[in-house]
């Protein structure tokens, strides 16, 4: 394993990042445990494949068709209407994460308003991007189902949009969530989005299903994304009621929940650890 991020010791904290930001593509920083090693394949494949529609997955802009300053620019929206909902404004306002971080499209924006933006995500290829569109924020790979290379209370802010609602279950989006309350300081905000119900296409899921398929029998994944249009994405829900006890559980407290519109039946989750 690796150290961890720590708040109470510059060097340490140099050091660690150092390191992790050393590691060349194609490195692992940890074997990725069982449970996340399917979706990191997938995500890996959707970040060579078409990365930004992977991320953001409008039906016009797939098959490479994002603008990238389009795609920017909705970060900026995006980060620009959660900041005001949560009454901060631009400057320094701590230490903030963007976990599954995808090319930086939100860690951009996030740094507006925070002097340190870590982006955590799972796939290397995202991180690569990430680091190359964005310069000013500590881009991390974590291929586990915990959030163990930073410690308790080390962030004011902590942002995840469309992410919890492609892990492999239930128990893995729980674990996350539990983390991102260890991780946050006492009275800071945790802000994290996941839908409460599915429609019966994305909980049947045929395309992924085909695509794991193929890509089982040794399809190339751009002949099966490109020819066949089938892509790896899954996707998950959780009712509110679930998320409410994971969050109490961790020793969070949710302030506000509200809808939004980052899938179908989707909500927001404002929380804080008292
Ligand atoms: C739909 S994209 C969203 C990216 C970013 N949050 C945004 O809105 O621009 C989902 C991202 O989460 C990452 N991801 C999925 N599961 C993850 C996990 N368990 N840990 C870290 N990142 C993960 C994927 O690699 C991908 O980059």
């Amino acid at each position: 394993m690796f150290e961890k991020v720590t708040g109470n010791s510059n060097r340490t904290l140099a050091r660690s990042v150092f390191k992790l930001l050393g590691m060349g593509v194609g490195q692992h920083l940890v074997t990725p445990t069982s449970v996340v090693a399917a979706p990191q394949r997938e995500w890996e494949d959707l970040a060579r494949l078409d990365p930004l529609w992977g991320i953001l997955s409008e039906k016009s802009k797939q098959f490479g068709k994002w603008d990238v300053a389009d795609f920017f620019a909705s970060g900026q929206a995006e980060i620009g209407a959660l900041m005001r909902s949560c009454g901060l404004s631009a400057g320094d306002n701590g230490r903030a994460l963007d976990f599954g971080c995808g090319a930086g499209r939100l860690s951009k924006s996030l740094r507006c308003y925070f002097g340190q933006v870590y982006g955590v995500d799972i796939s290397e290829e995202m991180v690569r991007l990430a680091r190359g569109y964005v310069r000013d924020c500590t881009f991390l790979l974590n291929q586990t189902d915990d959030l163990k290379l930073f410690q308790d209370n080390f962030f004011d802010f902590i942002y995840s949009s469309i992410v919890l609602q492609h892990q492999p279950t239930g128990e893995v989006a729980r674990r996350y969530i539990a983390e991102f309350v260890r991780l946050v300081r006492p009275n800071g905000i945790v802000v994290f989005q996941m839908p409460y119900k599915l429609s019966l296409r994305y909980a049947i899921q045929p395309r992924r299903r085909l695509y794991s398929l193929f890509r089982r029998l040794g399809v190339p994944p751009d002949f099966i994304y490109n020819k066949l249009r089938l892509d790896p994405m899954r996707t998950i829900s959780l009712p509110s009621e679930d998320i409410a006890a994971t969050v109490s559980a961790a020793g969070g407290r949710i302030l506000r929940s509200y809808s939004d519109n980052l899938h179908r039946r989707s909500m927001s989750y404002l929380v804080t650890k008292p």
